[in-house]
């Protein structure tokens, strides 16, 4: 098993270049924001909206038990959605999936990014974007650095940097 697990906030661009990296390496990409959407039939919103924050976090969970219990994904590099370390109990299966990489942007330019992107994105809802991402950010920095064996700093980089600091990391990866 040789998987890259990309963890860090909303807009830190762990899809992005998750992607760029599975199609330069031609090696599978999953997104489990997706894949719950997939799963379930239903956008990660309506899913909030019906459902509730606690049930989203719940369908994360089942995911993660999934992912590192089976071998039907046996090598590639997986994008996390923002929350799913915050869960303790998700902290040890994320790091038993493969090697875990924090994506990591400063808040400025998380908020810089995310006043555009805040669509689809219901923990930016109900109260100003530069709030959220400061108090979301406290509370997961030091989560996100707990998990990780690798961090890549992305300010001031191009998405082909990231990427190569990306294949570095996989191909000296060994889980
Ligand atoms: C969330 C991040 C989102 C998605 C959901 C909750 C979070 O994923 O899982 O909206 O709590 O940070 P992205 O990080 O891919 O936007």
């Amino acid at each position: 098993m040789k998987r890259l697990i990309l963890e860090g906030f909303m807009g830190c661009g762990k899809s992005t270049c998750g992607k760029v990296l599975s199609k330069e390496f031609l090696i599978p990409f999953a997104d489990t924001d997706k894949e719950i959407e997939e799963a379930e039939g239903r956008s990660i919103n309506t899913i909030f909206e019906e459902s509730g924050e606690e049930h989203f976090r719940d369908l994360e969970t089942a995911l993660l038990l999934d992912l590192s219990g089976s071998d039907r994904f046996p090598k590639g590099v997986i994008s996390l959605g923002g929350g799913m370390p915050v869960r303790e109990e998700n902290r040890a299966l994320i790091r038993s999936c493969g090697t875990v990489v924090y994506i990591r942007a400063s808040a400025e330019l998380l908020k810089e990014r995310l006043r555009k992107r805040s669509a689809g994105r219901p923990m930016l809802k109900d109260s100003s974007i530069d709030e959220r991402v400061d108090r979301l950010l406290s509370e997961r920095e030091g989560i996100y650095m707990e998990i990780a064996d690798h961090i890549v700093e992305t300010d001031g980089k191009e998405v082909y940097q990231v990427v190569n600091e990306l294949k570095r990391i996989y191909n000296s990866s060994v889980r």
